[in-house]
């Protein structure tokens, strides 16, 4: 069956161009998959989305960051009465604060980097913080993603413009020690956790912005070659962390791995869909081709048995 969907891509926030690129990739496979796709961007099209949502059955979100992914915009499609795929406002809400999913993470016994969140005016507080946690720290910002505004500070001295540029983009800043591991994340569909993907830069220390986006930039390698019980609790601290953050449908949890040891950095509920995106390649790797997980999104949001849960319905 062919569905009508709104699909929204771009709005005001710096990943506003991931974003576009997303939203390009996911309307060419609803459309390959014969549904009726009209685009609509946040930034100035709201207005005309509610005045048209009866002519949709759903929505198909590919926003990051505030405004797309922080409850905003689910509470505007709530009270549209149009459904979206994804977490609701209050997933949406405390998942994009690294500093409170941190909270909710360590209450659920889930491992995390040593570290604590501030408010602008407790930036007073942080040197002192940072040299007890020791350097060198991540400095990022508790609301933003594909690290923007994040540093990692190895001086002192370097700490001040970290900060800076961390609350130039926030209220609040998350001061983290920096890791130094292997970089994995772990997506969620439906009930199952997919194949760890392991992250392997190949010019930056960490995984950065250009990193995130450049083609080549990194090595993706699905699954990620850990011995099976690694993997495992990986798998199980991504699917804690999805019902802990009350998410819903999909999400993706990044996590640090320390010899044996995991951590988890934060879980994102729109997962990005661009070419070089991770969860794409996840689901790739548990037999769902790009779009079979667009379309199992879309009956998600439809409340419809979707064709594929997860990777063991894959086939
Ligand atoms: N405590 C840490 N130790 C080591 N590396 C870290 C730490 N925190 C963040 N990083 C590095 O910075 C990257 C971005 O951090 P994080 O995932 O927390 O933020 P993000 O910008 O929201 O990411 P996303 O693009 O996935 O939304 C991580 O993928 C990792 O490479
Ligand atoms: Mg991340």
């Amino acid at each position: 069956m062919a569905y009508r969907v709104a699909l929204l891509a771009g709005g005001t926030s710096p990943e506003r161009e991931v974003s576009l690129r997303g939203g390009e990739a996911v309307a060419k496979a609803l459309k390959a998959r014969g549904h009726q796709v009209r685009r609509f961007d946040p930034a100035q099209d709201l207005p005309e989305l509610a005045a048209k949502a009866a002519g949709f059955e759903a929505a198909f979100l590919v926003l990051h960051g505030p405004g797309g992914e922080d409850g905003t915009i689910q509470g505007f499609l709530e009270a549209l009465g149009l459904p979206y795929q994804g977490a609701g406002i209050l997933g949406s809400a405390l998942a994009i604060h690294k500093g409170l999913s941190r909270l909710l993470y360590q209450k659920a016994g889930l491992p995390v980097p040593p570290g604590g969140c501030f408010l602008k005016n407790e930036v007073s507080r942080i040197p002192g913080f940072a040299k007890k946690l020791g350097l060198p720290v991540v400095v990022k910002p508790a609301t933003q993603g594909s690290s923007l505004g994040l540093s990692v500070v190895e001086n002192q001295e370097d700490l001040s413009p970290a900060l800076e540029r961390a609350l130039a983009l926030d209220q609040e800043v998350v001061v983290e020690k920096f890791l130094s591991g292997r970089e994995i994340t772990v997506g969620v569909l439906g009930e199952e956790a997919l194949p760890v993907v392991e992250i392997i830069p190949k010019e930056s220390s960490y995984f950065d912005y250009h990193t995130k986006y450049t083609p080549g930039a990194a090595r993706e390698i699905c699954p990620a070659p850990l011995p099976a019980p690694l993997a495992r609790k990986a798998q199980e601290y991504a699917l804690q962390a999805h019902k802990i953050l009350r998410l819903r449908h999909y999400s993706r949890t990044d996590m640090i791995l320390v010899g044996e040891e995991i951590y988890l950095l934060e879980t994102n509920t729109i997962p990005g869909m661009t070419e070089t995106s991770l969860l794409p390649l996840a689901a790739q790797a548990a037999g769902l081709s790009f779009e079979d997980l667009v379309e199992t999104l879309l009956f998600m949001a439809l409340g419809k048995d979707p064709l594929h849960k997860g990777p063991h319905l894959a086939s």
